[in-house]
């Protein structure tokens, strides 16, 4: 059974659907660690309550890399085959980057490389685009840059706010982002410049 490390910082729904996926049998994997780097983070609880492996690895205060160094000692005697950031806030440093190679996914609520970085609903919002949607990437050493995975659009109402546009949103990403997993996870696709493609 493939090993998935999953990476929070709050909430936890993307982690919760994951979590659900495997349990229901859509998805082949299974979680051998949820690592927070907010010591509050609700998904902790989540993952306490699931009987999963909850690690509190603060990162307040200590510089990128040292943290990722953290982290990849942290999941070292765990045989983690990939990593998944579900609503993860912080860079991923280089020594996580070489430790995982082309084995860290990312959820991002936009579809790149519309809007990277952070309250992207908003920017969505503010620059008066259509559709927005979700986009699962491997990560690279840039800011939301990597090859992407998946994409689901949804469109975007006249009446949105930032909260109702992230609603819409989320509910696709809850779907996507297992589905990518899976794809990384079966090693049926190829990797041709930036484009991830299907083998198949
Ligand atoms: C999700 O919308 C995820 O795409 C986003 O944070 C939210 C976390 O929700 N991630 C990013 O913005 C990463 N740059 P969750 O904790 O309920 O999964």
């Amino acid at each position: 059974m493939k090993k998935l490390a999953i990476l929070v910082s709050g909430r936890g729904s993307n982690f919760e659907a994951i979590a659900r996926n495997i349990r229901e049998g859509r998805l082949e994997a299974e979680i051998v660690a949820v690592v927070s780097n907010s010591p509050t983070a609700k998904a902790l609880e989540t993952a306490e309550s699931l009987g999963l492996r909850a690690i509190s690895l603060p990162s307040k205060g200590i510089e990128t890399d040292t943290y990722a160094a953290m982290v990849v000692e942290a999941l070292a005697p765990l045989q983690v085959d990939l990593i998944c950031l579900a609503g993860f806030m912080r860079r991923v440093g280089a020594p996580l980057l070489e430790a995982y190679a082309q084995r860290i996914l990312n959820i991002h609520p936009s579809l790149l490389p519309s809007f990277p970085g952070l309250h992207v609903q908003q920017q969505a919002l503010d620059y008066g685009v259509k559709f927005s949607g979700c986009t699962v990437h491997f990560v690279d050493a840039g800011l939301d840059t990597g090859p992407i995975v998946m994409q689901a659009a949804v469109p975007v109402e006249d009446g949105d706010t930032a909260d109702t546009l992230a609603a819409r949103i989320l509910v696709e990403e809850h779907k996507i982002f297992s589905q990518a997993i899976a794809l990384v996870l079966s090693g049926a696709y190829r990797v041709d410049g930036r484009r991830i493609i299907r083998k198949d």
